[in-house]
């Protein structure tokens, strides 16, 4: 038997490469999910619904119980401190890099500590924890490549993935700190309690992922 499952997914740019995924699945929304104004979109299977939230929302959606399963990048992931979470598949897709930014040479500061601006200030402070350097983080939410232009911080880590903002900005790469990828997010209660279903889907992504990302 098929249970009815909530999906949190993210309209914006890995949507398109998200739906075929579950359509592999059997499941299509009833309506253009990518310009509905509605949250949760109805799909041909019946009971399960799409509910369109921010990328940052997905793992709360997830973790607690608003969703069965979800999608979102592993940025989010990183900077998500809870643990009720399953993580099986990474879906290769949303690719880009998790990167510390900055001008040329701008993580010269002397004897002061430096400032970086980013809206992962978990993934930041351990990242410059593990480098035993102490910082001075600046938490945004957004256009981090605007800090460093103002003088508001000397460097940045956000995601990149073709490189054309940091350019248009003069910024340039410092150091590259991680991969990131979209990933298959299950509740851990929904894994048991609807274990044939969640499996099911998991094996028709799968098998619907190009071979190098399962
Ligand atoms: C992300 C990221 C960079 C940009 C990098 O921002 O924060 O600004 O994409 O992509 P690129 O290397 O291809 O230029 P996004 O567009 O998601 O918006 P945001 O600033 O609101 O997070």
């Amino acid at each position: 038997m098929t249970e009815p499952l909530a999906l949190a997914l993210t309209k914006g740019r890995i949507l398109a490469d998200t739906l075929p995924l579950f359509e592999s699945a059997g499941i299509v929304p009833l309506e253009d999910a990518s310009t509905t104004r509605k949250l949760q979109v109805g799909t041909s299977q019946a009971g399960t619904s799409i509910l369109l939230v921010r990328a940052s929302d997905v793992p709360a959606y997830v973790e607690y119980g608003g969703a069965d399963v979800g999608v979102t990048g592993k940025d989010v992931l990183l900077e998500h401190t809870g643990s009720g979470l399953y993580e099986p598949v990474d879906l290769g897709i949303g690719r880009c890099k998790l990167v510390l930014a900055g001008k040329p040479g701008a993580e010269k500061v002397g004897h002061r500590r430096l400032r970086v601006a980013t809206k992962y200030p978990a993934v930041t402070a351990d990242y410059f924890a593990r480098r035993g350097q102490q910082v001075e983080i600046i938490k945004l939410y957004g256009s981090m490549e605007l800090a460093p232009l103002v003088g508001m911080a000397d460097v940045i880590v956000d995601i990149t993935e073709t490189g054309s903002t940091l350019r248009a900005n003069g910024l340039v790469v410092i150091e590259e700190i991680t991969d990131i990828s979209s990933r298959l997010i299950v509740n851990k209660a929904s894994m048991k309690m609807k274990h044939e279903t969640i499996h099911a889907l998991i094996d028709s992504i799968k098998s619907a992922l190009p071979e190098k990302s399962t």
